[in-house]
């Protein structure tokens, strides 16, 4: 499928979405969510695609944030809107699919940027990324997530300060607080999350789609976690999946998923 401002490739297993809008620092404008989202949703439908990873062209940014050109005159109403939309279709969605994802932030993560990669599984920096949730500087406060998705990844404090300062921090601070995984060089960021992607590719899809719903299941207001991993748990049993990996162990073989 062709798309305006998103580049799909699919290689060996890996769906590598590569936000395309250099030009505006791949700001999130309403075609750019819009398009992740559907890319997103088909990469979940794939049985072949067994990782996405996340990226932004070129070197300067993973995504600036969302396009602030486009709600700069929004009213209440609106404004709501959009934030409600755009959790839906992207944020949430990203979030609660089977397939895990890395977000390989390559430059600025501002905004909606942050909050994109904070969605996907797990986050990789290259050196020269700088995080940040600059809202407040503009008069609104991060509308994708980010108040919630912060405070989860980095504890109340932490995310307390990011936000009022608006401040941006650099990719090993970002390590250092917890929000991403690892730093590496912008040569290496993308061969560092198909490291991690190869390692996802040997397992069960199907126990890795239960692990993902079981570990949000703990972040849900009036869900219990526990309850979900047992239910999840059980639901294993008796698949092919799990008779194919339980069968290898005894057989002394490498599972074949
Ligand atoms: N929305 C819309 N356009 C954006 C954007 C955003 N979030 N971030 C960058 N751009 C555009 C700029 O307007 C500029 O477009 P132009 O060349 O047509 O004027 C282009 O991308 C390049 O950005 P520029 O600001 O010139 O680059 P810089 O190197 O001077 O600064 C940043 C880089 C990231 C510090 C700066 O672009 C910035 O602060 N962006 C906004 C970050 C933000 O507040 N995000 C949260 C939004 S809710």
């Amino acid at each position: 499928m062709d798309y305006e401002n998103i580049i799909s490739e699919h290689k060996e297993g890996i769906c590598y979405l590569t936000i395309n809008r250099p030009k505006k620092l791949n700001a999130l404008n309403s075609i750019t969510i819009s398009e992740l989202s559907n890319a997103i949703k088909q990469a979940d439908k794939d049985k072949l695609v067994r990782c996405i990873i996340l990226t932004g062209a070129d070197k300067k940014a993973f995504v600036a944030g969302a396009d602030i050109s486009e709600f700069a005159s929004f009213d209440v109403a609106s404004g709501e809107g959009l934030a409600r939309k755009g959790q839906e279709m992207l944020f949430d969605l990203l979030e609660k699919i089977g397939t895990p994802s890395i977000a390989a932030i390559n430059g600025f993560a501002l905004g909606g940027g942050l909050e994109l990669a904070m969605a996907a599984h797990i986050r990789i920096a290259s050196e020269n990324a700088k995080m940040g949730l600059p809202e407040v500087s503009l008069g609104v406060i991060p509308g994708y997530g980010g108040t919630q998705r912060l405070t989860n990844l980095v504890g109340k404090g932490k995310a307390m300060e990011m936000i009022t300062t608006a401040g941006m921090l650099s990719a090993n601070e970002a390590k250092e607080w917890g929000l991403v995984n690892y730093v590496c060089s912008q040569e290496d960021l993308i061969s560092m999350s198909e490291k991690i992607a190869s390692k996802i590719k040997r397992n069960s899809p199907m126990a890795i789609a239960r692990a993902i719903k079981s570990v949000n299941a703990g972040f849900i207001t009036g869900v219990d976690g526990f309850e979900v991993e047992k239910e999840e748990f059980g639901n294993c049993f008796g698949t092919p999946e799990f008779i194919e990996g339980t069968t290898a162990f005894m057989e002394k073989r490498k599972p074949n998923f």
